[in-house]
Order: C-alpha cells, then structure tokens, then sequence
C-alpha cells in the first residue's frame, strides 16, 4: 500500500474544479484507491505512514490522449501544408511504411515516444499503430515496459493507398487482425491482470481504405472478442468527399450500417457534426477524440465542442500525432479553449442569440482539464479524477520550489488560501510545461523519478 499527503486537483464533472487541500490518500498493492480524507480526520495510523507530495503543488489526474497515430512521431511536424488526402500520400504512408519494415526503428521510434509521453504527463494513449503485426506488438511492448496504459491498433485497411502498403485481401486482413489479437492475449495473458495496461483496439483506418465487408468482419470480431473501436470519421471536406464519391454515402452512414457506432467505439475528429449527427453519435454512445491542433490543419473547420458537450456526447482530447505535431495533451486542452474563443467571437460578429445558458460558444479552461483527464479516461471505462474505487494514475505538478517557481512560471506572492490555489492552478494550465512535473503513477505503479 502507499499513502500520500497532499492537494488533490481533479474535474468530477466538466465545469467543476475541485482542489482538496492537505489531504491523504491511499492507493492498494493493485493500484485502486482505498481511502481519502482530509489529513486533519484521517486515522493517525495512515498519516503516520503518508508520504509528503510536494509542498507547494498538486496531484492531477493523468492526461488520457484518445487520438495519437504513434509511428507518425517518426515524421511529426512535416508537410503540414498539404491538405489531408495529399499530406496521408506524399508522408504518412511512406512513414509508416518505413517502420513496418524495420523492428529496430520502429523500437527506437516507440521507446523515445513513450519517454515523452511520460514526460508530458500522458498515462493513457488510444494509438492507430500499422498495418503489420510486429511493429504493433513492438509498440505494445514498449507501452507495457513503460507502465503506461495502451489501447494498441493495429491498422486494418484492405483497400490500399499505395501499391506497397495495404492489405492484399478483405480475408488476408480479417486474418492479420485476429492473429494480432492472438498475440497481444499471449503478450498480457501470463501478467496479473492489474498489471495488464496494454490491450488491442480495432483499427479500420477510415471509410476510404476500408471495404463494407471489412468494417462489417471487424464489427462481428469487436463483438466476439470485448473488443473497442477507432477509426476517424467526417474529418475533413476531401475525405468526406472521397466517400461520397466513392460510396454514395455519408461517412456516418457507412460505419453506422457496418454496426461500427457503438459505445465501445473512438471516433477521431468529427468536425462537421450537424445536429442529426451529434444525435446519432450520443445516442450511439460513441466517443468523439477532439483533435484541435490537426482540425486547424486539415478539417476545414472547427469542431463544435461547446455543442457536444452540452448534448452530453462523450467527448475527451487527442493530439493527432502527426496531424496535429505537438505531443502534450496540454497543447490541446489550449487549443481547444482557443478555438472555441474564436467560434463565439465569429458568432457574435453574425449578431443573434447567446446560445448555450448565454456562454456562447466558448469552452474555459476547467472544461478543456475535465476533458484531458477524466472525459477521456472515463469514455474508456477508466479513472480520470480521485475517488475511492477508481484506479491511482497521477501526475504530481510542483509550482514552486522553496520561494521560486519551477519552469515558465513566476509566482511572487506565495498565500495558503482557496483563491491562492484556484488561481496558480489557472496560471499552471496556461504556462506550465514539463519541468512542473514531478513525478507520475499509472495504476499505482511510479513512473517518473521525483526531480530534486
Ligand atoms: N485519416 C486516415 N488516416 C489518417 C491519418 O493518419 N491522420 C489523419 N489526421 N487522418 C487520417
Ligand atoms: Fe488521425
């Protein structure tokens, strides 16, 4: 068992910031929470054993990325200029090509990655692998070794892009995935299962390299096996074009007649999103993975959040790795404030109502926290806040060290009171990066050394 001592800062609900100061917690030799209570009504026995968290700081649930294609790090930050379709040929193909066909590549490529995202303070990543099975058990691995939580993809696409990267066949695919299912079983079977954080996740890549027959084979296989789902979906005005054209249908209508809209189902971008199909996704229970750096790249337009969320659709943040070049999930709790800042300002330039409870269409910061920690931990069955039951993944943020603050922010008056608190956690959200991070726990398991 370990027991801390400390401020506690997590979102129960989407507006709602809730900062427990002086407080101890206690965490199973399975990484479950057990006890929390303020220090001043806690069994003297327990403070006793608890550890002192850092002084001035807090522990914050860890970021969960609910979109990342992990071997497109390997060219992250190129080309972005292109639109989608082009920008998928000239460099994501060929990238993930490239680590298909190399084990020690795409080794160094997974470990460096997974570094980062500890460092960055994401615990949970939902990941669009490749195609070939090697390279996703390698990055399972990696994940795994690590100790941080991995829903591994292995791409399913046997409509093909480029004459040397698909899948020969509907049954060669429907085959190649199973077999990975298979392994990633052998890959976590022996551990105890609190020890398990990777598990395979369902990868038709998006409707255009994908068959009615195949999305249909992997619908029956997510069913047989407790599968989960991602694809990406009305990403961008090419793509959805592409399908029509090619389909005669919409985006939507294609995954949802293959059976593939379920609540078991991560759906990546979503950016035209008209009323009808936020009814037709919330009532599906799907998860949408907003994307906001790679939208303003590549989706033509911006993701209506402020609409999802007050529809009640689940709804957590991705960083679109490449899409989007920046790893930090805090990029994109600011980009998704941001963006919905500039939505509401081009709506009152239109004139009308204040929709929205008068909020407009803006998104605040404590909103955008909700979504990076328990929104997406939550839509995937997982934690996301502290509370008793739920397991201990963490991220411990140091402000200040003695009387000066760590990394990019200044903080010169230092005060022990709730408005103190509330705004250093506001100032953290705007401009705190790695540095403040000072150490990190999935499933109870440390995985980041405290910095002295
Ligand atoms: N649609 C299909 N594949 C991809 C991809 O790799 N990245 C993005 N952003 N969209 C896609
Ligand atoms: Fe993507």
């Amino acid at each position: 068992m370990s027991v801390f001592r400390g401020t506690l800062v997590d979102t129960p609900s989407p507006g709602e910031l809730r900062i427990r100061r002086d407080h101890v917690i206690s965490v199973d030799t399975h990484g479950v929470i057990t006890h929390l209570s303020p220090a001043s009504s806690t069994p003297s026995d327990l403070v006793a054993q608890a550890i002192p968290l850092t002084e001035r700081g807090f522990l914050l649930p860890t970021f969960a990325d609910l979109h990342l294609h992990a071997p497109q790090y390997l060219n992250a930050g190129i080309g972005l200029d292109l639109p989608l379709m082009e920008w998928l040929d000239e460099y994501t193909y060929v990238a993930e090509e490239r680590v298909d066909a190399d084990p020690e590549l795409a080794r160094r490529l997974y470990a460096r990655l997974v570094e980062r995202l500890i460092e960055a303070g994401t615990g949970c990543v939902v990941a669009f692998g490749t195609i070939g099975v090697q390279a996703n058990l390698i990055l399972a691995q990696a994940f795994q070794d690590a100790g941080v939580r991995g829903f591994i993809g292995k791409l399913s696409m046997d409509q093909c892009p480029r004459p040397t990267y698909g899948e020969p066949s509907t049954a060669a695919s429907l085959a190649s995935v199973t077999e990975f299912l298979d392994r990633m079983d052998s890959l976590t079977g022996p551990l105890p299962p609190h020890q398990r954080v990777v598990a395979p996740i369902l990868t038709p890549r998006f409707v255009p390299t994908c068959s009615d027959e195949l999305l249909r084979g992997l619908a029956a296989l997510a069913k047989a096996r407790g599968v989960k789902v991602q694809s990406h979906m009305c990403e961008s005005r090419d793509q959805m074009a592409w399908v029509e054209g090619t389909r005669g249908k919409a985006d939507e209508v294609v995954f949802d007649e293959a059976g593939l809209l379920t609540e078991d189902t991560v759906q990546a971008h979503v950016t035209s999103f008209p009323p009808a199909l936020v009814e037709l996704v919330k009532t599906r229970g799907v998860t949408v993975a907003h994307c906001p750096l790679s939208n303003a790249y590549f989706s033509d337009a911006a993701f209506p959040l402020r609409e999802a969320i007050d529809a009640g659709v689940k709804v957590g943040l991705g960083s679109d790795i490449a899409g989007g070049y920046a790893l930090p999930i805090q990029t994109a709790m600011r980009q998704a404030v941001v963006v919905g800042r500039m939505r509401e300002g081009a709506r009152r330039e239109a004139g009308g109502e204040q929709p929205h409870d008068g909020r407009g269409l803006k998104v605040d910061w404590v909103e955008s926290l909700y979504l990076a920690t328990r929104g997406g931990h939550a839509a995937l069955g997982l934690g996301g806040a502290f509370e008793v039951g739920l397991p201990f993944d963490a991220q411990e943020i140091t402000l200040v060290r003695g009387t000066r603050a760590v990394g990019q922010l200044d903080i010169f008056d230092l005060a022990d009171t709730d408005k103190w608190w509330t705004e250093a956690v506001e100032r953290w959200w705007c401009n705190g990066d790695h540095q403040n991070r000072t150490g990190m726990w999935v499933q109870g398991k440390r995985l980041l050394k405290q910095s002295a």
